[in-house]
């Protein structure tokens, strides 16, 4: 299967390491033998109909800073656009930075490949916000695979978990704990009794916050994916204004005291159902499966059948959801029957 990779940064990077640390196993196992033909970033792209040699693009990458200088085959100032349209290829992978403001660049990336009649991976939320059931229209009607499981869970695989293994089942809601950054500022609160700004502050020495960790710590990214859920799961067509949220920047030590002493934790939980979506601090017993600690997420699927369904692990991570990626890609492989 031929890969355009469109966005080679963290997580474009730990993909190729993925691809060649299992390209044994994806053979040997179903028959898949992905070659990358296309990668771009910001500067220019690295173009080979052959094949381009992932260790090479690894190493150019790193070392560069961007795969427009990959030997012979790169070139500085060739757009994801133009890559799209003239670079033959089965599968897009649109992987740069969220933008929830309009999706851009990432929505037109995605539009452009479908309209190409190319199947589709992303872990970007931006044009899944913006455009869900859009791009799930044009999807069908292109006739294409449109896949997103990186974009809420990271590597717990929380979309395939609801929309196969409880296929036959009526999900009437889905509780979350879905940003590992604010879960590890909470754990960190209620273990050492210390105040949102110093905790804060140290994620951010640690590189477990963002240097500008608003998105985080306002919910926002949490409501990003409640609405994606939402969409995906319940089938709604909800967009990110239609969630109701509020962050944790006002939770002081005492308030988290107060609950642990009653036997619960305080926790950012995210909630979608038919008729409201919100995200907000939450009571959650300690001992519940959604009182998870650090940086991991677990969300809770409430059925008809099935009664409670609840899945953790890590929510982020490029390693880690470079599993989600590689997920989609075998996933879609078998979906087409190759
Ligand atoms: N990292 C994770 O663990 C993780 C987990 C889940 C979801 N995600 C999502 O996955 C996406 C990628 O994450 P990341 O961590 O890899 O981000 P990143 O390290 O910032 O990489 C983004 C890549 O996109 C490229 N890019 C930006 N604008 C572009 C454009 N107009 N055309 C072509 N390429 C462009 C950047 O190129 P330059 O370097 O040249 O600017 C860079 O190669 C994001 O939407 C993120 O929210 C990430």
């Amino acid at each position: 299967m031929r890969l355009i990779m469109i966005g080679f940064g963290n997580l474009g990077r730990a993909f190729g390491r993925s691809l060649l640390e299992k390209k044994e196993f994806l053979l040997t196992n179903y028959g898949l033998t992905p070659s990358v033909v296309a990668a771009v970033d910001e500067y220019g792209a690295a173009v080979d109909e052959g094949g381009l040699d992932v260790k090479k693009l690894l190493k150019t990458a790193e070392k560069a800073n961007t795969v427009a200088d990959y030997p012979a085959r790169g070139k500085k100032g060739r757009s994801a656009l133009e890559v799209i349209e003239e670079v033959e290829a089965d599968l897009v992978f649109e992987l740069t930075p969220t933008n929830i403001k309009n999706g851009e660049p990432g929505l037109t990336h995605i539009k452009k490949a479908m309209m190409a009649g190319r199947h589709v991976i992303t872990s970007n939320k931006g044009p899944l916000v913006v455009a869900f059931r859009e791009l799930d229209r044009l999807a069908k009607q292109k006739g294409v695979e449109f896949r997103y499981s990186g974009s809420v869970g990271g590597a717990v695989p929380v979309i395939g978990l609801a929309k196969k293994m409880l296929a036959g089942n009526m999900v009437h809601a889905i509780r979350g704990v879905l940003n590992g950054t604010t879960n590890y500022i909470l754990t960190r609160m209620s273990k050492e009794g210390a105040p949102f700004d110093v905790v804060l502050r140290e994620a951010q020495e640690l590189g477990i916050a963002e240097k500008d960790p608003t998105l985080d710590i306002e919910g926002t990214d949490t409501a990003c994916k409640i609405t994606i859920l939402a969409n995906a799961v319940l089938g709604i067509s909800a967009k990110l204004k239609d969630v109701k949220v509020v962050g944790i920047r006002r939770i002081r030590p005492e308030a988290i005291r107060l609950a642990q002493e009653a036997g619960y934790a305080v926790k950012l939980i995210g909630v979608a159902k038919r008729d409201s979506l919100e995200v907000g601090p939450k009571l959650v017993p300690v001992g519940h499966p959604l009182a998870v600690g650090g940086t991991l997420n677990a969300v809770t699927f409430e059925t008809d059948l099935a009664r409670e369904v609840t899945i953790t692990g890590f929510g982020a991570g490029p390693r880690e959801t470079s599993s989600a990626l590689l997920g989609d890609l075998i996933d879609i492989h078998t979906a087409l029957g190759d």
